[in-house]
């Protein structure tokens, strides 16, 4: 029996290549005072080196474009140079802009367009598994036009009426059942041609892309995620990075 009738699976669809947007341009006002974040050491190597690696560990990335500080794009290429990424996998690297949002558009405008399924990854999240980044990117082969990796909560949220003045008691408005919340990760994957038309027609603040998908009022879902896929966001978040990849070497070494 032929099955040339039967309609494409994640098996026999060819495969759609991938490209990685990691915005890297930040500050990193809230880790305190020093380089860039994304160029701030873990165990002797460059955030952005790690979380460029944990992407292109994937087998389905094709493509990295790293959006730098835009005074340090040099800098970035020669340490892109100095870390070997595998045969398979090109990268670029396009200077940033005043907010993420700005630095993921310049990502994505340096994306070819044979490239049709992007990822956006936080270089503030160093750690990701590689199996996370394959579950976005079989989520989007499989059809979904956008595909957040997400978390339970640990802790109880509470919306309320913020303060005007910081530290003054603040009134609990709500408290959103906690087993339908989801910390949100990255990489987010998403059809190529859909993230273009969010950054291209939502304009305000948002604080990930997804959200942008939401806007134009089309579907996003949710996989799971890691929490290994933590954001370096405060010092203690140096703490826990440098134990888990302490951990990784312990494993490694047996
Ligand atoms: N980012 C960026 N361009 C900006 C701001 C942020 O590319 N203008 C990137 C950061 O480099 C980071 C990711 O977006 O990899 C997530 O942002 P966040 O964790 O907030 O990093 P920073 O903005 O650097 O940190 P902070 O907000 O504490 O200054
Ligand atoms: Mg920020």
């Amino acid at each position: 029996m032929s099955d040339v009738s039967r309609p494409p699976t994640a098996e026999t669809r060819p495969q759609a290549r991938t490209a990685v947007v990691i915005p890297a341009a930040g500050r990193g006002v809230r880790l305190g005072p020093g380089a860039p974040k994304a160029l701030r050491a873990l165990s002797g190597t460059p955030m952005l080196i790690h979380a460029v690696h944990a992407m292109a560990a994937s087998r389905g990335v094709s493509l990295v474009v790293v959006v730098a500080p835009p005074d340090g794009t040099a800098e970035v290429k020669s340490l892109l140079d100095a870390h070997a990424l595998p045969e398979r996998t090109d990268f670029a690297v396009v200077p940033g802009g005043e907010s993420r949002q700005e630095s993921v558009r310049r990502g994505l405008e340096a994306v070819p367009p044979d490239h049709t399924v992007v990822l956006v990854h936080d270089a503030a999240r160093p750690l990701v598994p590689v199996d996370t980044v394959d579950a976005v990117i079989d989520a989007v082969r499989d059809g979904a036009v956008a595909v957040v990796p997400a978390v339970p909560l640990a802790d109880t949220v509470k919306e309320v009426e913020p303060a005007p003045v910081p530290g003054e008691p603040e009134p609990v408005v709500a408290t959103p059942d906690r087993a339908r919340l989801r910390a949100v990760q990255t990489p987010q994957g998403f059809d190529r041609a859909t993230l273009v038309r969010a950054h291209e027609t939502v304009t305000g603040e948002v604080t990930d892309d997804a959200s942008m998908v939401e806007r134009l009022g089309l579907p996003v879902v949710v996989v799971p995620g890691h929490e290994e896929a933590f954001k370096v966001t405060r010092p203690l978040d140096l703490v826990l990075a440098e134990a888990v990849l302490a951990r990784r070497r312990l494993n490694d070494g047996f």
